[in-house]
């Protein structure tokens, strides 16, 4: 198990539900917080084998045993760790890692990169307080910085000469090289970072890995950050988790927004379970890690294009770390602001809304179908269909993906179908009255005839006739009474086509353009003419 990389093992635990997982072998029954069956490692009739989903482990308390997935997988199917992580990558779809232990050269490598990178982080902080930071200092406390802040955040400022370069000289070119603040020119070593307002970026345990710079005089990029490094994989980096890790646990919850200047806002200001990726673009690995502390997150992104567009890939990448106990919420932030500018403009109560109106991913996916097909045509709703299952399929847990799609079934026939069926009933018009003859004719037929009535019962019912009356002699046989029944429907749509049309003379005469309207019903009205008389000859 050396060298055994323990990010691996988590993101395993993190990816797959254990009760996936256990139920392969051992049918599960969920009482309460937790699922039972009975123990795969001894012999026994009534369950006494629990599984926790949000600990992650299974417990027998008959025999004792305890684990989770990883010895599950090894001892219920008698294997080694090895055997058993590569059984679990397959069904979590990762690829296995090499697994290399870190040299002793390596781990020594790595500690002069920190040592670097912590020296470098001290001198742009001292820089900012200099005369020539004086602009990025100004900027800073405009932002709403206040000094503690300045401090916690070890927020700097390098300047537009070489300052990194010049100040460690004695270092090994090749270590400062690997750290990604300078790189060698045709002149020898120059700084990466120059001019730029300075973030740390932070490892888990605390330890500055990289920098973002701003920059401070409107050019483009906003923000360069450090490039990849053995120390920094921007990927698998969340901006403020270091900060944040204790508030995730002690709320039950992370927030995530887009920026880091709002990361750290919302940190002070009532929200120290914030988060940011680095830059806009969200990552498997940001979401697992998150994940292991617990699985309920709400992303906060802006109301923009970009933002929605980043809600969406969020949303695609949680679907696979769902559980029955996760709550996974979007909110926007409208009106072109980020929730650096709500903050300052509008407070924490403000704030506070947008992030307790946060739509639960449920919403948002259905949201995300109506809104990106043309969910009124059959076509647009098979796509939106076909999104909805192609999402959903990746739930892990097989319960909940079947409630997904129950859920979705439902809302599809009740806003979609539903929906178009009210559509088409919305021209509500007034027919004229049924004469007496009709009626007593109807009343003949119901009575003689019921599995007629039965078969026009929809038609009949729209009537609004009492049928209940005496029933008068007549002479008309089966097939006669049904030509009666059918020709009294088309007569009845005609009436509707001339009655509509009449309304759309009215507004022609007021000076309406609905001549194409009158010939397309015009034509409605000669075809069920044409019907009528076919129908009364035959
Ligand atoms: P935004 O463009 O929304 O900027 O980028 P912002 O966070 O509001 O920046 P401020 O408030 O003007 O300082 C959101 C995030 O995207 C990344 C940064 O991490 C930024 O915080 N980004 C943006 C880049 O990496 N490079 C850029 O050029 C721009
Ligand atoms: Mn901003």
């Amino acid at each position: 198990m050396a060298g055994l990389d323990r990010n691996f093992t988590d993101e395993l635990r993190a990816r797959l539900s254990i009760v996936d997982i256990v139920s392969r072998r051992v049918p599960l029954v969920k009482k309460g917080q937790n699922y039972w069956g009975c123990c795969p490692f001894h012999n026994e009739k009534t369950p006494s084998f629990s599984v926790n989903e949000d600990k992650g482990f299974y417990h027998c308390f008959g025999c004792g045993e305890h684990g989770d997935i990883i010895s599950f997988v090894m001892k219920s199917e008698n294997v080694d760790f090895k055997t058993a992580i590569t059984e679990l990558a397959a069904a979590a779809g990762l690829k296995m890692p090499d697994y290399k232990p870190k040299s002793p050269d390596q781990v020594a490598r790595e500690e002069s990169y920190f040592e670097i990178i912590n020296n470098a982080a001290q001198v742009y902080q001292k820089k900012l307080f200099e005369e020539n930071g004086a602009h990025a200092l100004e900027y800073i406390r405009r932002r709403g910085f206040s000094d503690d802040m300045i401090k916690k955040y070890r927020i700097g400022y390098a300047p537009k000469n070489n300052i990194i370069a010049n100040t460690f000289v004695n270092i090994k070119q090749d270590n400062l090289l690997a750290t990604g603040l300078c790189r060698r020119g045709e002149y020898g070593m120059y700084d990466f970072f120059r001019d730029k307002l300075m973030f740390p970026i932070f490892n888990a345990r605390g330890q500055i890995v990289a920098f973002s710079g701003r920059s401070l005089d409107g050019s483009e990029p906003k923000y360069i950050n450090t490039t990849d490094t053995e120390l920094f994989h921007k990927r698998r980096t969340i901006f403020g988790f270091n900060f944040a890790r204790d508030a995730i646990h002690r709320a039950n919850r992370s927030i995530v927004v887009e920026g880091q200047i709002d990361a750290i806002q919302m940190q002070c200001n009532g929200f120290p379970e914030t988060v940011a990726p680095l830059g806009t673009a969200l990552t498997e690995d940001h979401i697992s890690l998150l994940c292991k502390a617990n699985r309920n997150i709400t992303f906060c992104f802006d109301g923009d294009s970009a933002g929605q567009k980043a809600a969406a890939r969020a949303c695609d990448i949680m679907m696979s770390f769902l559980r029955d106990a996760s709550d996974v919420r979007f909110a926007f932030v409208s009106g072109g602001k980020d929730p650096d500018e709500v903050l300052k403009t509008s407070g924490t109560v403000a704030m506070k809304k947008i992030i307790d109106d946060a739509v639960p991913l449920v919403d948002f996916l259905w949201n995300l179908a109506n809104a990106g097909f043309t969910v009124s045509t059959p076509n647009g709703r098979t796509q939106a269909e076909k999104f909805l299952k192609q999402k959903i399929a990746k739930i892990t847990d097989v319960t909940l993906r079947s409630e997904y799609e129950h859920e979705y079934d439902s809302r599809m026939f009740n806003e979609w179908h539903k929906w178009k069926k009210n559509k088409n009933n919305v021209p509500k018009i007034e027919l004229p009255q049924i004469d007496a003859i009709t009626k007593n004719t109807l009343i003949f037929i119901t009575n003689k005839y019921p599995e007629i009535a039965e078969q026009y019962a929809d038609f009949l019912a729209t009537l609004n006739i009492d049928l209940d009356g005496d029933v008068a002699d007549m002479n008309l046989d089966k097939t006669a009474a049904e030509k009666y029944i059918v020709s009294l429907k088309l007569q009845k749509y005609l009436e509707k086509l001339h009655i509509q049309r009449k309304e759309l003379v009215v507004k022609k005469l007021s000076g309406d353009n609905v001549d194409t309207d009158i010939i397309a019903l015009d034509t409605k009205i000669h075809d069920a003419n044409e019907k009528l008389e076919k129908l009364i000859s035959m």
